[in-house]
């Protein structure tokens, strides 16, 4: 049984809930004309991790068949758990357990930069049916602007976050995340390269700054809820991983 990304790379509550954000029905019009998939019925997500993006596809498409996927066996049960009335099964990416050209759309959210491209590209492809449509979702990154009050000021918690993130990238380097990340003008490349036609890009932008006042109050503590937990994740998955990376630093520095 495979559980390497929920006990490794992201705690499933928390990559729940900040996807939740992410595919909000807020945002259902924009994702719906960027998607443009309305007349398609069989929609397959790989890597859905704990299925917010599914829920989502369910809720904006009621007469598609949606099926969710991934290889992470914990993530498969949590989203099965929080939707019963969506389809999810366990399936590695890189050998989907589907018949050629089973499928009218494959959909992914952060999956392509962590699979080796031929593999990720030639399996959607394979299960795609002639004219299918292959969506793949990132996240533009290095666009978190950080408000000073919010910011580590001391110089013993600028040394935690130090050893916190050279750990994390321990675990990146370990289990290949991001491993095939690449450049917006390199993927619809790397698509063409692997027999997709008519690729194109899409931006849509999801606004998930709690001090903006056009988002509730509701909506603003989720989001710092989901931003907090992340971090708290990333300190708590510590023991596991690297025991002692911190507490060195807080007792070294008493
Ligand atoms: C960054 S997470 C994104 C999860 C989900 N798409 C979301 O946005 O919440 C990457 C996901 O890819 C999955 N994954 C990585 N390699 C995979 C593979 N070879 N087959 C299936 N899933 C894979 C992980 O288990 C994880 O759920």
């Amino acid at each position: 049984m495979n559980t390497i990304w929920s006990d490794y790379v992201q705690n499933t509550g928390t990559l729940y809930l900040s996807r939740s954000l992410r595919f909000s029905d807020e945002y259902k019009k924009a994702y719906m004309n960027a998607f443009d998939i309305a007349d398609r019925k069989r929609i397959l997500e790989i890597g859905c991790g704990p299925g917010a993006l599914t829920q989502a596809l369910a809720r904006w498409y009621p007469d598609a068949e949606i099926l969710g996927t991934d290889r992470d066996a914990a993530f498969i049960r949590f989203a099965a758990q929080q939707a019963p009335g969506i389809r999810f099964m366990e399936a590695d990416a890189t050998a989907l357990p589907f018949e050629d050209q089973s499928f009218d759309v494959v959909i992914s959210n952060t999956v392509q930069e962590h699979i080796e491209p031929s593999l990720f590209f030639g399996e959607q492809s394979r299960v795609l049916k002639p004219g299918g449509v292959c969506l793949v979702l990132s996240a533009r990154r290095g666009v978190n602007i950080t408000a000073d009050c919010v910011e580590e000021k001391s110089s013993l918690e600028k040394e935690i976050w130090a050893r916190v993130e050279a750990v994390g990238q321990d675990v990146n380097n370990r289990y290949g995340v991001g491993k095939y990340a690449m450049s917006e003008s390199k993927l619809p490349r790397t698509m063409e390269q692997y027999g997709f036609h008519q690729v194109s890009t899409r931006y849509l932008t999801v606004n998930l700054t709690p001090d903006n006042p056009e988002n509730s109050k509701e909506s603003a503590y989720a989001m710092i809820n989901a931003h907090r937990q992340t971090s708290l994740d990333a300190v708590e998955s510590l023991p596991l991983i690297a025991p002692g990376a911190v507490s060195e630093v807080v007792s070294s520095s008493l």
